[in-house]
C-alpha cells in the first residue's frame, strides 16, 4: 500500500514566470512577456486589448522573472537538495524559434534548456516538460492570428519535432499545452487570441482550440514515433464543479460547468469529440473546422496520461439570478459557505482534490498526474531574511493527505505530484511577486526591487521530509 515506490514527487514552474532573459539568447516576444502588472493586465486577459509590446508606463514582470535563465544552476541545486524526483519546466516557445515561423530553430536556445536538463540529470531529477504553458509567439499572434489559424498547427509541428529530436534520451515526459481549458476563460493569456470588433468570440474559441486538439495529437503521434519511450499527457486546470444545492437545477448546472472543462481532455484522452459537445456547439452555430484526417489522428493518438493543476474546488448555480462569486484560478465560481479562502480568495477544498481526481480517474482510467497544487501567499521573513511559512505546509500537508486517500482508499492510479512555484516566481493571474508558492523565498517584490537571493523556507525541510518518506510523514 502507499504511494508507488518510483513516485515522481517535485515541484512545477513556467518559463515566463520566471525565467526572465526576455531579450537574452535570441530570444523573441510571446504575448505572456507584454502582459504587465497592475489593471490592465485583466483586460488583455479576455483578448480585447491589442498589446503587442513593452510601453514605458506600465511594468513588466516576465522580462526579468527571477532570472532564472541566469541562475538556473543554483535553482536546480536547492530543488536536488529537497530531493525532487522531477522538475516541471516550460520550454518558452520564442527562445526556439524566436517569431515562430522560421525554418531553423535557435540553437542558444536549444542549448539553454539542454543545459537544465543535464543539470537535472546530474541530479538524478527527470524533467517534466510543459512544450507550450501558455505562451504563443507574438508574430504568430501578428501575423496569423495565432491558434485561430490552421497554419499554426504546422510551426507547432516544428516545434515538438526539434524538441523530441534534441532531447531524445534527456526527456521522457512531456505536456503539450498547459491547462488548455484556460483557453475559455483566459483566451489571449491561455493562448494569444485577439479578438476583431463584433466577431462571434466563442466561433473563435473553439475553433483556436481544435487547432490545439489536432496539434495535441500530432504531437501524441511525433513524440512515440521518435522514441517510444516518450509518455504524453494532456493538462487540465481541474476542480470539481459542486451543486449550490440539491436542487436539480444546479445539479444539471454543476454537470454542464464540469463537462465545459473536460471537453478537451475527453478529446485528448478518448480520442472524439464528445456528443454533448458536438450537440452544443451545433445548436449555436459554431463550426469546428475539421480537415481531412483530424479525426482518425485525434482517435488514434490520445494521451499515455492525464496530468492536471488543482487549486480548488468549484460551485455552480442553476438559479436565473446571479450569486456570490469568487476568485479562483481563471475559472469563476459561486461562493462556498462552508470553506476557507486564501488571501486573494482562492478557496481552500484538500477533499476536493480526492474527489476531483477520483471523478477524473472514474472518466480516463488513465493513469494521473497532480502537476500543480499550492497556496500563493503572502510572506514576511524575519529580521534573519527566514520565512515561517505554518500556512503553505498546512495548505500542502492536507492536500497531500487526501491525495494519499485517493491513492490508497479509492485505487487512483498517481504516478507523481509537482507542486506550483516551488521557487517564488511571478503570478500569472496577477503579475505579482507578493503572491508567493514557493519553498524557496526570493528577495524581489511587485516592481522589481530586491537582491534576488533565494533563502530556504521553514517549507522546504518539510518538503524534503515529505519526500524523504515518500509521503508517510506530512
Ligand atoms: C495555473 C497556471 O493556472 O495557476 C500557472 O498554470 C499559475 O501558470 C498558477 O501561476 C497559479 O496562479 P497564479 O495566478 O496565482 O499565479
Amino acid at each position: 500500500m502507499g504511494l508507488r515506490k518510483d513516485f515522481l514527487w517535485g515541484g512545477a514552474t513556467a518559463a515566463n514566470q520566471l525565467e526572465g532573459g526576455y531579450n537574452q539568447g535570441g530570444r523573441g516576444l510571446a504575448n505572456v512577456d507584454v502582459l504587465p502588472i497592475g489593471e490592465d493586465r485583466n483586460p488583455t486577459r479576455n483578448g480585447d486589448v491589442k498589446h503587442f509590446d513593452f510601453d514605458d508606463e506600465h511594468f513588466y514582470p516576465a522580462k526579468v522573472g527571477i532570472d532564472h535563465y541566469n541562475r538556473y544552476k543554483e535553482d536546480i541545486a536547492l530543488f536536488a537538495e529537497m530531493g525532487f524526483k522531477t522538475y516541471r519546466l516550460s520550454i518558452a516557445w520564442s527562445r526556439i524559434f524566436p517569431k515562430g515561423d522560421e525554418e531553423e530553430p535557435n540553437e542558444e536556445g536549444l542549448q539553454f534548456y539542454e543545459n537544465v536538463f543535464k543539470e537535472c540529470r546530474k541530479y538524478g531529477i527527470e524533467p517534466l516538460v510543459t512544450i507550450t504553458h501558455f505562451d504563443c509567439p507574438i508574430h504568430l499572434i501578428k501575423e496569423y492570428g495565432g491558434w485561430r489559424n490552421r497554419q499554426t498547427i504546422a510551426f507547432y509541428e516544428r516545434l515538438v519535432r526539434t524538441l523530441f529530436t534534441r532531447y531524445k534520451g534527456l526527456v521522457k515526459y512531456w505536456l503539450t499545452f498547459n491547462e488548455i481549458n484556460v483557453i475559455l476563460h483566459a483566451p489571449f493569456m491561455g493562448a494569444g487570441l485577439v479578438f476583431e470588433e463584433g466577431e462571434n468570440k466563442k466561433q473563435v474559441i473553439y475553433q483556436a482550440a481544435h487547432h490545439e486538439l489536432v496539434a495535441s495529437a500530432l504531437a501524441t503521434k511525433i513524440a512515440h514515433e521518435i522514441d517510444p519511450e516518450n509518455q504524453i499527457g494532456c493538462m487540465l486546470a481541474a476542480g470539481k464543479f459542486y451543486p449550490d444545492t440539491p436542487h436539480p437545477r444546479d445539479v444539471l448546472a454543476a454537470q454542464q460547468a464540469d463537462r465545459r472543462n473536460y471537453f478537451f481532455i475527453d478529446v485528448q484522452s478518448r480520442g472524439e469529440y464528445p456528443s454533448y459537445a458536438l450537440k452544443e456547439l451545433e445548436r449555436e452555430g459554431i463550426e469546428i473546422p475539421f480537415a481531412e484526417g483530424d479525426k482518425e489522428l485525434l482517435k488514434k493518438h490520445t494521451v499515455d496520461f492525464i496530468s492536471f493543476s488543482y487549486y480548488s474546488s468549484r460551485v455552480a448555480s442553476g438559479e436565473p439570478q446571479s450569486k456570490e462569486e469568487t476568485e479562483g484560478n481563471v475559472v469563476r465560481s459561486v461562493k462556498n459557505p462552508h470553506l476557507e479562502a486564501s488571501e486573494w480568495g482562492w478557496q481552500i477544498d484538500p477533499l476536493g482534490l480526492r474527489i476531483t481526481m477520483n471523478d477524473i480517474y472514474d472518466r480516463y482510467q488513465k493513469p494521473l498526474f497532480i502537476v500543480e497544487n499550492g497556496l500563493g501567499a503572502v510572506d514576511e521573513p524575519n529580521e534573519n531574511g527566514y520565512v515561517e511559512d505554518d500556512y503553505r505546509i498546512d495548505y500542502l500537508a492536507s492536500h497531500i493527505e487526501a491525495m494519499k486517500d485517493a491513492v490508497e482508499l479509492d485505487g487512483v492510479d498517481l504516478m507523481g505530484y509537482t507542486s506550483w512555484g516551488c521557487i517564488d516566481l511571478v503570478s500569472a493571474s496577477t503579475g505579482e511577486m507578493k503572491k508567493r508558492y514557493g519553498y524557496i523565498y526570493v528577495d524581489r517584490d511587485n516592481y522589481g526591487n530586491g537582491t534576488l537571493k533565494r533563502t530556504p523556507k521553514k517549507s522546504f525541510y518539510w518538503y524534503k521530509k515529505v519526500i524523504e518518506t515518500n509521503g508517510e510523514d506530512t
